[in-house]
């Protein structure tokens, strides 16, 4: 585990150097050595990619930027899940991005997960790492320094609602509106990193990317977004749910796969609980009616159906007695 610690480390200073170049984000042209000018986003998943080629425990890396998984040590026990540049479209802007980093043992899936961490890059370079606790690192002259361990309040004041409001669920709406009016304040930039970050830092509120009309299941990634922070947020005292259950219970079939989620502290998540289980209750009542509905419906269908037959039999024996006599 101390080798990808350093692997990630070593990434972070790389990053922070490739974020830093001009003219990066803005052309795909040649740069003045003549080679070709990578995307950020490629870029780090390559910079990422060639640190870990250098541990022998990890077995396998997935990343955003990689259609599929690929295996870097068969003798590994690492697989390791990473997001490289997580916000890219905010660097042009000037806002912070960061790295995610899920660390599993023996294959991919939440219950897997032995470690996660993540990096920021905004006016300075930080690092959160969580095992059995949340520590939080400050890069100081080319080192990773540790500075505090992080634990969340039981409330907190900050919001992060996530998702293009037009096509929030109206349940979900009135929920965050109910937040407001209890004087929740807003604090979103629109990278799950430095939003999830502050959050996390200032002792607690609620970071939530619903289903949308448009996105049912969602749109961040759990072997590298949903699951490395639900582990940091149950780690440092909060929760992290898809509104139902502890996403660290969710499974996965596909490694880009995505989910609901919620991360926050307890009070904020006890409330989305209360809101979204009345809800599947309500849906579930009208969804009981609608079929009793049917029933009914069926049933009558089934009488007329029943009289029309017997009509039509004593009518059909009718004309047989009739033809016989
Ligand atoms: P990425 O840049 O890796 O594609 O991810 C951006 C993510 C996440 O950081 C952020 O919370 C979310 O997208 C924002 O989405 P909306 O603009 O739809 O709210
Ligand atoms: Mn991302
Ligand atoms: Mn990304």
């Amino acid at each position: 585990m101390r080798d990808i610690f350093d692997a990630i480390q070593r990434s972070a200073i790389r990053i922070k150097d490739a974020i830093d170049v001009k003219d990066i984000g803005y052309s795909q042209l040649e740069n003045s050595s003549g080679e070709t000018q990578l995307q950020l986003d490629i870029q780090c998943d390559l910079i990422i990619q060639e640190e870990f080629a250098k541990v022998s425990s990890i077995h396998t890396i997935a990343s955003e930027e990689k259609e599929k998984e690929m295996v870097l040590n068969e003798n590994g026990k690492y697989f390791v899940a990473y997001d490289p540049l997580d916000g890219s479209s905010l660097v042009d802007v000037n806002l912070s991005v960061g790295s995610i980093y899920g660390i599993y043992e023996g294959e991919f899936g939440a219950s897997h997960m032995v470690a996660s961490c993540y990096v920021v890059h905004g006016p300075r370079v930080e690092m959160v790492f969580a095992e059995n606790k949340t520590k939080l690192y400050l890069l100081q002259n080319g080192a990773f320094e540790f500075v505090k361990e992080i634990r969340l309040g039981a409330k907190g004041k900050l919001m992060a609602p996530g998702g293009t409001q037009q096509n929030w669920a109206p349940y979900h709406k009135k929920m965050i509106d109910g937040f407001f009016s209890e004087g929740y304040r807003l604090r979103y930039s629109g990278g799950m990193v430095p939003d999830l970050h502050q959050i996390l830092l200032k002792g607690g509120g609620l970071f939530s990317y619903p289903g949308t009309s448009d996105k049912p299941e969602g749109k961040l990634r759990r072997l590298f977004e949903v699951f490395p922070f639900a582990f940091i947020y149950e780690k440092s005292g909060g929760g992290a749910i898809d509104g139902k259950v502890d996403l660290m219970t969710l499974g996965h079939s596909h490694i880009h796969d995505t989910a609901i989620c919620f991360f926050g502290s307890d009070y904020e998540i006890d409330r989305v609980k209360e809101v979204y289980a009345k809800m599947h209750e309500q849906t579930k009542d009208k969804f009981e009616l609608y079929l009793d509905e049917m029933i009914q419906k069926l049933q009558a269908c089934q009488k007329r159906k029943l009289i029309k037959a017997v009509v039509f039999v004593s009518l059909t024996l009718g004309a047989l007695l009739e033809m016989s006599m």
